[in-house]
């Protein structure tokens, strides 16, 4: 069971679902294979939250972070912003919208025009969204303040600044128009480590000062640990383990995050870990049938249950889901 329908959910995702077609049979449409890139999905996302969305390479993670912005259409399920039903909505509806939800990238140097300043970008920004000069003006100092940057990086081009400091620019560009909700797309993988945590901090301040509600995804689950107040754990369409990060991290259950924890790298050689691991590669998602999906990695495969049917998300503590049939043992 889900929590209840609540006006502190910004996003309420209900069951959904996105297939994409592998084939191209015009005449012969039972024949077309699907690619279950996200396949029967529920979670939502508190006002003034940071969520996170955790999970290995084609687990479906940019698909789920997509659908929300309407950027896919779904194939089945519903998707609510604000309490207003946005899934099924056509493109010029979902205008509306837009301006509400931001999204930023993994790679910040790609998502600027190379051949244009930084003042040159942000003020073309402003243009679009129809500020006056003097607003403009207020609004990109304000920006820069929020981001600590210095205003002389308006005169710079791309190739000039860092990648820290592009990724700073990317978030001082999508909050111009202050959007309730703010995609983070795998923001700091292409970051040097050390600038991996400047980037998490001005998130969480983000978070702390301005209320902003934040999606984060990402492949490494030991990024996002003091970062965000909720996780999901995906795994091939599937949301596995999810929960408050502190429940998640102190009891965590699903046997594929605890191999996800155990998997981060020793931050010392001679530190011993007991770390699981994971055997076999992520399956194919094509086509894929009842059953847990975890089942040829997991330890605690049994006969039966795990390869006939799906586990559903159980509700396991105040703040805490789990898909598991044999979680007590
Ligand atoms: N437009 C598309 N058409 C067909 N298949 C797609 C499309 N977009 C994604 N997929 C497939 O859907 C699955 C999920 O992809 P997705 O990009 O959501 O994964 P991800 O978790 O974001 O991975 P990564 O960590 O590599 O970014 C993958 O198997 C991918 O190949
Ligand atoms: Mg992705």
């Amino acid at each position: 069971m889900m929590p209840e329908r609540n006006d502190d959910f910004i996003f309420e995702v209900k069951g959904i679902k996105k297939y994409f077609p592998m084939d191209d049979y015009k005449f012969a449409k039972s024949k077309i294979r699907y690619l279950h890139a996200v396949d029967d999905v529920s979670f939502n996302i508190k006002r003034g939250e940071i969520f996170g969305i955790i999970g290995e390479s084609g687990s479906g993670k940019s698909t789920i972070g997509r659908c929300l912005l309407g950027l896919h259409k779904i194939d089945s399920g519903k998707i609510y912003f604000n309490g207003n039903e946005i899934s099924g909505l056509t493109k010029a509806q979902m205008k509306e919208y837009r301006p509400h939800m931001q999204m930023i990238f993994q790679n910040p140097l790609a998502s600027f025009n190379p051949k244009m300043t930084i003042g040159k970008t942000f003020y073309e920004l402003a243009r679009v969204y129809k500020m006056d000069k003097n607003e403009a003006d207020k609004r990109i100092k304000e920006q820069l303040k929020v981001i600590r940057l210095n205003e002389d990086v308006l005169n710079r081009l791309p190739k000039e600044l860092s990648g820290g400091q592009l990724q700073r620019l990317a978030i001082a560009r999508a909050l111009m128009l202050k959007p309730e909700f703010l995609l983070a797309d795998e923001p700091v993988s292409a970051l040097d480590v050390s600038v991996q945590a400047q980037i998490l901090n001005l998130m969480a301040d983000l978070r702390d000062d301005l209320g902003q509600t934040i999606l984060f995804i990402s492949h490494d689950l030991t990024v996002v640990r003091h970062t965000c107040d909720t996780v999901a754990v995906v795994y091939l369409g599937v949301i596995v383990e999810m929960g408050s990060a502190e429940e998640l991290y102190s009891n965590v259950m699903h046997p594929y995050t605890k191999a996800l924890i155990s998997a981060k790298p020793k931050e010392h050689p001679l530190q011993e870990t007991n770390r699981i691991l994971l055997e076999g590669d992520i399956p194919n998602a094509i086509d894929i049938g009842e059953g847990c999906r975890f089942a040829n990695r997991c330890s605690k495969f049994r006969k039966g249950l795990c390869s006939e049917r799906t586990p559903k998300l159980k509700k396991v503590g105040e703040n805490h889901w789990v898909a598991c049939h044999y979680l007590n043992e």
